[in-house]
């Protein structure tokens, strides 16, 4: 298993010696290896199993630094990094020559963030390359929010995970890029929609397909529990599955009675942003409660609630 701990210094030896290490974003977990560093990139796609049609991004912690590794930052992406770095955004901008196309895929656009965490700001500031960084699952498995989560599947192939508690966020970054020039989102996220619009106006939103998505990430399938889960109207879906062990995700209503281990309530109040993180570290805990099924109920669709639905959908995808 790996090393946890909050040992930045460490953390940073090992990436300048091209290993990989576990750190924490306020969204979700990263696996972390030198973006400037192709074999270092490779080991990231061999630990997580991820096909190599699939791009990753690179994080760094200021904006002037983005300069190293992309072309050109069209007016509005320039808006949206004032607003909201560091923060749940992603931008896809047209890339450097510095940059392998092993990070991209052999795109011609690479993915940027500035991650609000302070370890992981403290950590790149240390750095002179970026931290190309997939979240630290398995390839379609559901996203680690704890450094636990990260050890549990991935620690025996890393050194080292940094250790920054839960992630606040608890889903992945919103990807905003600039095809033909007009902002588009292409992978809902923790910075909503409502969100970016008040700073740049209305955007397209693609929707993700499972033949042939227009950016990898778009894969129907994806942040799947190893147990089938439904959706639907709880109290039907209930009387429907009579006789089987059931887990129930819900948005504030326990259907279970508050008390059972096997439901889960992402947020009594009715918090979207409570909802949001908690809902990677439920999935999990149901997968290995190992109930026959698992039963969720979509949220309303607004604010961090459209991105919550679209991890659950995937999650459904069998
Ligand atoms: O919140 C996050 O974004 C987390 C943390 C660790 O920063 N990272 C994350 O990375 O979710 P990953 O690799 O699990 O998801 C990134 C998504 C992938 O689905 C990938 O297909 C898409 O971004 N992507 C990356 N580079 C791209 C590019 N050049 N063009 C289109 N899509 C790209
Ligand atoms: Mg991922």
């Amino acid at each position: 298993m790996a090393k946890i701990g909050k040992n930045i210094e460490q953390a940073s030896e090992f990436l300048t010696q091209g290993e990989l290490v576990g750190i924490p974003t306020e969204t979700v977990y990263g696996l972390a290896g030198n973006g400037f560093n192709a074999e270092a990139v490779a080991k990231i796609f061999e630990v997580k199993n991820r096909p190599s049609f699939d791009p990753l991004i690179l994080h760094t912690d200021s904006i002037e630094k983005i300069a190293q590794f992309v072309a050109e930052m069209p007016a509005q992406a320039k808006q949206l990094a004032e607003a909201f770095w560091p923060g749940p955004l992603t931008l896809l901008l047209p890339k450097s020559d510095k940059v392998p196309d092993i990070v991209t895929s052999g795109l011609d656009a690479v993915a940027v963030r500035i991650p609000n965490h302070p370890f992981t700001l403290e950590l790149l500031s240390k750095l002179d390359f970026p931290l190309a960084a997939p979240s630290a699952n398995p390839f379609s498995y559901i996203s680690p929010t704890t450094a636990q989560h990260v050890n549990q599947h991935l620690g025996a192939k890393i050194p080292y995970i940094l250790d920054g508690g839960n992630c606040r966020v608890g889903i992945e970054s919103t990807i905003v890029g600039f095809p033909e020039g007009k902002a588009t989102v292409f992978r809902k996220g923790g910075l909503s929609i409502e969100a970016i619009e008040k700073v740049i106006g209305k955007v397209e939103v693609l929707a993700h397909s499972s033949s042939k998505p227009q950016a990898p990430g778009m894969l129907a399938k994806h942040y799947a529990p190893k147990i089938p889960l439904i959706i639907g109207n709880i109290p039907e879906l209930l009387a429907q599955e009579k006789g089987k062990t059931v887990g129930v995700i819900s948005f504030r209503e326990s259907y279970l009675g508050a008390d059972n281990p096997l439901q889960f309530t992402l947020s009594a109040s009715g918090d979207y942003a409570e909802a949001a993180q908690n809902l990677f570290a439920s999935l999990r805990k149901l997968d290995e409660l190992q109930p026959d099924i698992i039963l969720a109920e979509l949220l309303p669709e607004q604010n961090l609630g459209i991105a919550i639905n679209d991890r659950l959908r995937r999650a459904s995808v069998r």
